[in-house]
């Protein structure tokens, strides 16, 4: 009977302590990485530009394709090209969304009207989230 109790009692705090954990993550609005001034900067300007609510508050994708990782990486277009997405590559990618297309990806990107500055921000957030 006893050991019935205290058994019950530990689940409990066990469950006690997932939920605080739980509700610490997602209350806070910093993001999971640690970032450099610049590219926590970049990432505002993701958030407020809406951005992120196709790439995700922390790159991590949702319409659009995930962030994390993509710099340098392998990426094939809807024709069938595979191009390095470098710095080049992911500024056209903001800069004329329409201009490529990669291949698979299930909506179409918007156009913006960040400047330059804005865009250089962005991709160094984008590099910072391996
Ligand atoms: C309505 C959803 C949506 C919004 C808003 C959006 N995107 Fe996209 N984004 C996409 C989709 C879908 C693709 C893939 C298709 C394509 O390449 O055009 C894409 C592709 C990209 C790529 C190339 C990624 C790759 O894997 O090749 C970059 C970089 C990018 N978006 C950045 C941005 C930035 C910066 C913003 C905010 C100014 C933004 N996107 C807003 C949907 C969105």
């Amino acid at each position: 009977m006893s050991n019935k109790l205290s058994l019950k009692f530990s689940s409990l705090t066990a469950v006690a302590l997932l939920m605080t954990l739980g509700a610490c993550s997602s209350s806070s609005s910093s993001a999971p990485v640690d970032l450099s001034p610049e590219a926590a900067a970049g990432r505002e300007i993701s958030i407020n530009a809406g951005c992120a609510s196709c790439h995700g508050a922390d790159g991590n994708g949702r319409i659009g394709p995930n962030w994390i990782g993509l710099a340098d990486s392998q990426v094939t277009l809807s024709d069938g090209t595979v191009v390095t997405a470098d710095d080049a590559y992911l500024y056209e990618s903001i800069k004329d969304p329409a201009a490529k297309k990669r291949r698979g990806a299930s909506g179409i990107m918007p156009s913006n009207k960040l400047t330059d500055e804005e865009i250089a921000s962005i991709i160094v957030y984008i590099r910072a989230l391996k």
